[in-house]
């Protein structure tokens, strides 16, 4: 059973008279341990996916199932836990707290739930030193580099063992070594910690890192790529050029 499934998707945003449609039906499914890769030009729907996947917003159509569980027929509430317990989320502005040092900002997810950071001090130490950072956990934000930050970031959505990590150009703001450093960190966790990943990218450099890359166009799946994580840039870039993106 996929982790993840969307079943003919549609999303229209309403503004004023004119109805914008962002998703004009897209059926995927995700299995446990993949690392999906979504691709295509600005405008073309990736971050309302991404959105949809994660229930930050719900769609005008179709259906979407996590883990068994058809979103549609969750409360506000029970989507919110959902999102809180079976999601990890990854943005381009890193969204760490200020005011928290990188152990608080990993464990703010299981704060946020209620539960003490005390019990889980084990489980961020072993985050943190998964991806890099075991001598900078007292650090703040703007105590750490960009590429730290983001790094930060990536243990904080593993932090509640999600079933699911989603990624909105995770690597979109840094410069391409900690890019570069970013995405081996995300196919390590998908090969050691058997996470399941989608991210969204305009790199294809990036998408190279995973194990399927699926193109988006006008709100639209036009083609899917196995790429086995090879990171083999060439077969990617020959299908944007085909689809002209
Ligand atoms: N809240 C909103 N209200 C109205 N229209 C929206 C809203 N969010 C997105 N759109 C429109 O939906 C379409 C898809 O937007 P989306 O943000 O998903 O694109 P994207 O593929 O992530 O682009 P980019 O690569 O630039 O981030 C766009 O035409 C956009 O203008
Ligand atoms: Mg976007």
């Amino acid at each position: 059973m996929p982790v993840l499934e969307t079943n003919q998707v549609k999303k229209q945003y309403q503004m004023g008279e004119v109805t914008v449609s962002a998703l004009a039906g897209v059926s995927l499914a995700v299995e446990q341990g993949e690392f999906v890769a979504i691709m295509g030009p600005s405008g073309s729907g990736k971050s309302t996916l991404l959105h949809l996947l994660g229930g930050l917003d719900g769609p005008s159509d179709g259906e979407i199932t996590l883990a068994g569980q058809p979103l549609a027929r969750l409360s506000d509430d029970e989507v919110t836990l959902v999102r809180r317990r079976k999601i990890g989320f990854i943005f381009q502005f890193y969204n760490l707290l200020p005011t928290l040092t990188a152990e608080e900002n990993v464990g703010l997810p299981l704060l946020i739930d209620g539960q003490s950071l005390e019990r889980h001090r084990e489980k961020i130490a072993r985050l943190l030193a998964l991806v890099g950072l075991a001598d900078r956990r007292d650090h703040k934000p703007d105590q750490l580099s960009g590429g730290q930050q983001q790094r930060v970031a990536i243990a904080r959505a593993f932090v509640n063992d999600p079933e699911i990590v989603l990624a909105d150009e995770p690597t979109g703001n840094l410069d391409s070594k900690s890019g570069t450093a970013i995405l081996e960190l995300l196919r390590k966790t998908c090969d050691e910690l058997e996470a399941t990943i989608v991210m969204v990218t305009h790199d294809p450099r990036a998408a190279s890192f995973a194990d399927r890359v699926v193109f988006i166009k006008d709100g639209r799946l036009v083609q899917e790529l196995k790429n086995a994580g090879n990171r083999d840039v060439q077969p990617i870039v020959e299908v944007m050029a085909g689809l002209e993106l």
